[in-house]
């Protein structure tokens, strides 16, 4: 049986989740909303399926099982709450935009109202549904580096968007730091310095320290001041029995032991045809209705919102410490 979905928000990425529960075996598309008329009707015309403006008449009329929220706001993470709570008080499971909101105390409630209905409600922390990434998870679970001791992360693109202080630190790092938290586990420390590019006036490229609760320490690099064109992110995680690299999160995995002078390195077709970052959206959004239609608990749940909101807990700190220039405990 097909799960019936519908998308909130059809800015460019609720249309790219349309566009891929159309095409997922798991889902059928029964509808599109935006406040923004032409929007809705330009994504309805386009996909087929019809277009409202009130996100509560299009959960009342559809019943969907499944909804995208993919609004934005500021911080690209304020239109989020009102849209979500209506879908999940109309029992639908929802899979979320990051960050999971802007405001931590709203992040909150949104993840107590989901556990409250006992629905699945997952955000889209795409940059860990790779085969890459599972990879690498699955030789640190095997215990192929030994004992965790660091982990380096980067990712850089450019946003030229001056919409807060903080826009560069909450709405792209929800992605990086939750990728630190799945090879190494919850934060318990962080610390960032951060500088402005030439002619910005936000914090738009930071460094972060962090220290997670079984000891491993890390560091992110972040920037929101480079163009696109060669890979934007870069993982390395390390312990007692080797390191491994993971390339823009999907590209390219190696693996390098401890002592042995082979490294090994995984790519394209071991990935079964990967090719761009647009596959992490589509693994993101198959292994949620996958989870979904399995009945897996939503506690269970792969990138839950739990996890957002964890990501988004180690950021206020690390906003913290930039305005304090002090470390910060979780
Ligand atoms: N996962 C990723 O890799 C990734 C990449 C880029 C952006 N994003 C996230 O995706 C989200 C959307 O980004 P975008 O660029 O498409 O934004 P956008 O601003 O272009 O589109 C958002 C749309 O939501 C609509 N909207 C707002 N409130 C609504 C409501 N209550 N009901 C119905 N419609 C409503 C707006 O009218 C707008 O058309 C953001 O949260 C952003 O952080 C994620």
């Amino acid at each position: 049986m097909t799960l019936r979905t519908a998308v909130i928000g059809m800015g460019p990425i609720g249309n790219r989740h349309a566009k891929l529960y159309r095409e997922d075996e798991l889902a059928e598309l029964v509808g599109v909303c935006d406040i923004i008329h032409e929007r809705a009707d330009a994504a309805a015309a386009r996909l087929g399926v019809p277009a409202y403006y009130d996100a509560e008449v299009m959960l009342s009329d559809l019943t969907p099982d499944v909804v995208s929220v993919a609004t934005a706001g500021y911080e690209n993470g304020s239109d989020h709450y009102q849209p979500t709570m209506q879908a999940l008080e109309a029992r639908c499971h929802v899979l979320g935009e990051k960050p999971i909101s802007n405001d931590i105390r709203q992040a909150e409630k949104m993840v107590a109202k989901g556990v409250e209905l006992d629905l699945c409600y997952g955000i889209n922390l795409n940059h860990r549904f790779t085969p890459a990434a599972r990879l690498a998870k699955s030789l640190l679970d095997e215990g192929k580096l030994g004992d965790l001791l660091f982990v380096n992360m980067a990712m850089w693109i450019m946003n030229p968007a001056e919409s807060s202080p903080y826009f560069h630190i909450k709405s792209l790092h929800p992605h990086t730091v939750d990728v630190m938290r799945y090879f190494c586990g919850d934060i318990e420390a962080a610390h960032c310095f951060a500088t402005k590019a030439p002619g910005r006036q936000i914090w738009s490229t930071a460094q972060f320290s962090f220290r997670f609760r079984n000891g491993v320490v890390g560091s992110l690099t972040g920037s929101y001041d480079i163009e696109r064109g060669h890979p934007m992110e870069r993982c390395e995680v390390a312990g007692t029995g080797g390191r491994f690299v993971l390339d823009d999160m999907w590209r390219e995995l190696t693996l390098y032991p401890a002592g042995d002078l082979q490294k090994t390195v995984y790519t394209d077709p071991l990935f079964g045809g990967f090719h761009n970052f647009e596959n992490t959206f589509r693994e993101r959004i198959h292994c949620f209705l996958r989870q979904v239609t399995d009945g897996v608990a939503p506690e269970e749940i792969d990138g839950s919102a739990a996890e957002g909101l964890a990501a988004q807990n180690a950021l206020a700190a690390a906003i913290e410490s930039l305005e304090t220039e002090r470390v910060i405990y979780l």
